[in-house]
């Protein structure tokens, strides 16, 4: 199924399959909600990561900005597509959009999964449309 992103395409599976796979990491045990991303570069090189909960809730680290992190710290940049998986299919929050708009271009492919197998996808821009841009100094 797509909104708007196109349709699936081939390698998504094996993308969606690593998010499920990294999902099994998730630490929440205050919302029992657990999600999993990953994110793949043009390049194919993919990054994992799954939300951290915090007893002090404004901490939280959602799974995708973990995914998006991890790639950045390792020297990677030029993405192309990420997967969310969760229960349901999962909504990525604005702060996640944000972030993914810092390091990818409007047109970054955002497959949503559910673990029974539910698919959406969607362009970045689709989802946040107006960001917040600043000029950037270096
Ligand atoms: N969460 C994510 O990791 N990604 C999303 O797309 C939505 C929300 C996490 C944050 C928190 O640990 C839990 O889901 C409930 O909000």
């Amino acid at each position: 199924m797509s909104s708007n992103g196109g349709t699936t395409s081939p390698g998504d599976e094996d993308l969606v399959r690593i998010a499920s796979l990294t999902r099994q990491r998730a630490y929440a045990p205050y919302s029992q909600y657990r999600v999993g991303a990953a994110i793949r570069t043009r390049r194919g090189k993919v990054t994992a990561g799954a939300n951290v909960e915090n007893a002090s809730y404004g901490l939280t680290v959602c799974a995708e900005r973990n995914a998006v992190f991890q790639a950045v710290n390792a020297g990677e940049k030029g993405f192309e597509v990420i997967a969310v998986v969760a229960d349901d299919l999962p909504r990525p929050c604005g702060a996640c959009l944000q972030v993914l708009t810092e390091f990818c271009e409007p047109e970054l492919r955002v497959i949503l999964a559910s673990a029974a197998g539910a698919r959406e996808v969607a362009r970045l821009a689709d989802l946040l449309p107006r960001p917040f841009k600043l000029e950037q100094r270096d």
